[in-house]
């Protein structure tokens, strides 16, 4: 939803803008093309490395126009502030891991390639989601598939773990696909591991919380008329943007753009099957 969140930023010629999700840089890059003046953040070394090289091959003028930061977005306050960032004409949430992190085995997101269960966005994090796979007791893993993955059958899938682990600790992202799978069948739909996958992942980055902490100071950084633009990618998150902009709208700091969220088009989806469950919510800040 490339071009939907850049229109619906409304990015003018010289106004600041925040991408707190730089990623491979398509946004930032878009925003900056535009004309506006971007502090691009990313939690992950290697988003911020891969489009320092990447903007070696833009224009002059449009590569001075961009600040990469690596940091994460619940410190939004303290990096935009000594970034010289406050006030500014829009912030863009693109949440979720990227296709390189998706597709990169080692990071250990997809249970479709062989790796390390890792699932670190930040690589100084201590835990990874196979230190919780093997050191969770049976309860509390049941407790994290149910809440982060909105999981049905999270006693059944937590029994066949433990029941697996006590005959040799879980190492990669097959491992864990497979013990599942095993238990669980799999039928012609989403694969049985998929919320499992998710919940880890949120668990390993606190993700949610990340997100209710930046979304609160996001409202603090926007100037009047400046917009929060988010595009979520599962219930859990759209869940706390909707209640979250509500709450600003209620408190009267202005108002929500987007009654029903945006969703992609057909086409995009056909292009890039990852984006159909994207949902995209904006707010704009009033007067107050
Ligand atoms: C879906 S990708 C963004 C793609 C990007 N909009 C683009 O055009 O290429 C999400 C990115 O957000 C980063 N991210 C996720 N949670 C973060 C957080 N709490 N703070 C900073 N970056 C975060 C991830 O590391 C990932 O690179």
């Amino acid at each position: 939803m490339l071009q939907e969140a850049s229109s619906l930023l409304q990015v003018k010629k010289g106004k600041r803008y925040i991408d707190v999700t730089l990623g491979g840089g398509g946004h930032t890059l878009a925003i900056a093309k535009s004309g506006g003046v971007v502090l691009a953040i990313d939690v992950d070394e290697e988003a911020i490395r891969f489009v320092e090289e990447k903007i070696t091959h833009v224009a002059e003028d449009v590569r001075r126009e961009i600040t990469l930061c690596k940091g994460n977005f619940r410190e939004i306050g303290q990096i935009a502030k000594r970034e010289g960032f406050t006030k500014v004409s829009g912030i863009l949430f693109d949440l979720g891991v990227s296709s390189h992190q998706f597709d990169t085995p080692s990071r250990g997101f997809s249970f479709q390639r062989e790796g390390v269960l890792d699932m670190r966005m930040d690589s100084s994090l201590a835990v990874t989601a196979k230190d919780l796979i093997n050191g969770l007791s049976k309860k509390e893993l049941a407790k994290l598939f149910e809440k982060y993955g909105e999981e049905p059958f999270s006693n059944k899938i937590a029994d066949c773990i433990v029941e697996a682990r006590s005959m040799q600790p879980i190492e990669t992202t097959r491992d864990l696909a497979f013990i599942i799978e095993r238990r669980m069948g799999k039928s012609g739909g989403m694969h049985p591991a998929t919320r499992v996958f998710q919940a880890l992942r949120i668990a390993v980055n606190d993700e949610l919380h990340a997100l209710e902490e930046a979304l609160s100071a996001s409202l603090q950084l926007i100037g009047v008329g400046g917009r929060i633009v988010v595009i979520s990618f599962h219930s859990l998150e759209d869940r706390i943007v909707k209640h979250r902009f509500s709450s600003f709208a209620d408190q009267g700091f202005g108002s929500i753009l987007t009654k029903k969220p945006v969703t992609p088009t057909l086409e995009e989806v056909a292009e890039n099957p990852r984006a159909r469950s994207a949902k995209m919510r904006v707010f704009e800040r009033g007067t107050v």
